[in-house]
């Protein structure tokens, strides 16, 4: 595994602590790389009004975009359980807009990994060139 890949996993798992789920207690967490260098993480944030709950892989993409980074290629996915967790709908949706090369690898405390590419999760998206 590379050292930066390494780098990734390890910002992912640090990030969860920092979940705020008390009503799933299902604590996620996500990493990525922006173009410029930094590692976002970011943590599944919930709310007594449940829809306005946000996803790990969203709170990360966002931090990433509000402090000036935008191309990722590599977004780690970190639940502690036993299997990995793959990214609900919506974030396939935010993924696949800011990152259509995205590799999404989806870790555990088990030695099982999910990888996919974003293409994959979400076939035929539907992107800015639809409103052209
Ligand atoms: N959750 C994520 O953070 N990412 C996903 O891809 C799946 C679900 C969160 C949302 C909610 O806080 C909790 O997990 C249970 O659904």
């Amino acid at each position: 595994m590379t050292k930066q890949l390494e780098q990734l996993k390890q910002s992912a798992r640090e990030a969860n602590r920092h979940s705020y789920s008390p009503y799933s207690q299902f604590k996620v967490s996500a990493a990525l790389r922006g173009d410029d260098g930094n590692i976002y993480s970011g943590v599944n944030v919930e709310n007594a009004s449940f829809g306005l709950s946000n996803c790990a892989e969203r709170s990360a993409i966002f931090s990433a975009l509000s402090a000036g980074a935008s191309s990722f290629d590599t977004l780690v996915i970190y639940t502690p359980t036993a299997t990995p967790v793959s990214p609900c709908g919506a974030c396939r949706q935010v993924i696949s807009e800011f990152a259509k090369q995205a590799t999404v690898i989806s870790i555990c405390d088990s030695d099982q990994v999910r990888q996919h590419q974003i293409s994959e999760l979400l076939p035929a998206d539907f992107d800015l060139n639809d409103y052209r």
